[in-house]
């Protein structure tokens, strides 16, 4: 019988998989250009890292989190999200001895139960980063110009960024209180999961898919009026900053994000196109979470882009329409001398930096021709009796038809002539 993929999966392959390449490769390279080195941490975590990173009344833990038994009987858990493996690694390796701030990036595979959708998955890409030992607004502005740039090279456009501060331990105290006063009359106008919310975790009701719309939320206290002095004056300069740097940015008052580490600054981009599904991006500062977890007191910030929202953004931004440049040759050969030759050609090339391919399957020319016209190659010839006897070939451009003599033996100029294309 045949067996599928697990629900909520995707298998990514050609030409697709070209394109995630292309997306990741840009996004590691400008995370250098900002000071950022590659981390890669374990699929699996004890289970307890995520409920005391994320935080155990959160719906990612409670709800979506794939936690199973290892053989010995340890709980373990699928990472449903970056930020709490990377701060594990982060205490466990000393790195808070290096200079700060230690900044890492990593572009990994997460997991979560989720009711499955278009741009909702149970195994998703995320393409995210944290930034070690700064405490200042500077480094919000530069994880959020990282991101701008990021996006910029990639053409999306229609984008809009959301900021607001959630305060810090003292503050949020201070809001809970008020959000409790607010909600303890209203009760009944609620989900029965945001009367559980109200219980363990009140903040979590702003953040709720079911009621978020009722008028009930939308008129809740705000944080921002429980924001003390140092956190006030913290948002404010990161605002200055982003409009120092030409960022445009909207604050959402409401916004609270799904995870419970944060602190101060949250943001998130959200995409007029998915509906949603439109938050492609979000992140912040955690600085309580490395001391939380048995560090040092070091701030922290970060984000996390779903790789796969993304690229349901640029498609339908019409920027995953424009064809990859056909490069490299085709060698067609007549006969199992030809082949032979074909394909010493052909390592040649390969050597030389040039992609090349020649038959493996024994077809006829026709079907030779057929597959070199499919696979987006740029040239192509055909070796037979004639052409092993006078060692020269005619390459034929396959976009124009234009054709040219090729001394086939002199690999270097001939490896030179494609390459120049
Ligand atoms: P998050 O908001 O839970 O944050 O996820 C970040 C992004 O991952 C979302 O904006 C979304 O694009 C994508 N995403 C989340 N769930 C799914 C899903 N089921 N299918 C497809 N894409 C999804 C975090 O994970 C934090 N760790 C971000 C962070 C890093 N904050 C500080 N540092």
């Amino acid at each position: 019988m045949l067996i599928n993929s697990p629900k909520g999966t995707k298998d990514i392959f050609p030409p697709e998989s070209d394109m995630w390449r292309r997306i990741e490769s840009k996004f590691a390279k400008i995370c250098s250009l900002y000071g950022f080195g590659e981390i890669r941490v374990p699929v699996f975590e004890k289970a307890e890292l995520f409920q005391r990173g994320v935080g155990g009344t959160t719906d990612i833990v409670q709800k979506e989190m794939y936690v199973f038994e290892d053989r010995a009987g340890r709980k373990m858990s699928l990472r449903p999200e970056g930020t709490a493996g990377v701060v594990r690694a982060f205490i466990e390796h000393g790195m808070s001895s290096k200079p700060f701030p230690v900044k890492l990036f990593y572009m990994l595979p997460m997991y979560r139960y989720e009711n499955i959708q278009e741009g909702r998955q149970r195994e998703f890409r995320q393409l995210g980063l944290e930034s070690f030992g700064s405490e200042g607004p500077e480094s919000d502005a530069e994880i959020i110009s990282l991101l701008e740039q990021f996006f910029d090279e990639l053409g999306i456009r229609k984008r809009k960024l959301k900021i607001n501060s959630l305060g810090c331990r003292a503050c949020r105290a201070e809001y809970v209180k008020k959000i409790r006063e607010y909600f303890q009359g209203h009760l009944d106008e609620l989900c029965p999961d945001c009367r559980k919310r109200f219980e363990n975790n009140p903040l979590r009701i702003l953040d709720c898919k079911i009621d978020g719309e009722k008028e009930i939320i939308k008129n809740a206290p705000v944080m921002r009026d429980s924001l003390d002095d140092e956190c006030k004056a913290h948002f404010e300069a990161l605002m200055n900053s982003l409009e120092l740097l030409g960022i445009d940015y909207e604050v959402d008052l409401h916004m609270v994000r799904g995870l419970d580490y944060y602190t101060r600054t949250v943001f998130e981009y959200v995409s007029e196109n998915v509906g949603t599904q439109g938050t492609i991006c979000g992140g912040g500062r955690y600085n309580d979470l490395v001391n939380a977890l048995g560090g040092p007191a070091v701030p922290a910030l970060g984000f996390a882009l779903g790789a796969e929202r993304l690229i349901l953004e640029m498609r339908a931004q019409g920027l995953l329409d424009s064809e990859e440049k056909k490069n490299g040759v085709y060698i067609a050969s007549i006969g199992a001398e030809a082949a032979g030759e074909a394909g010493r050609i052909a390592y040649q090339l390969r050597r030389a930096g040039v992609r090349a391919e020649a038959d493996l399957c024994s077809r006829a020319l026709k079907a030779q021709m057929k597959y070199a016209g499919k696979s987006g190659f740029q040239f192509s010839m055909v070796l037979g009796d004639n052409e092993l006897e006078s060692k020269t070939a005619e390459l034929r451009n396959m976009e124009t038809g234009e054709k040219e003599k090729v001394d086939f033996f002199d690999v270097k100029s001939f490896a030179k002539k494609l390459n120049a294309n």
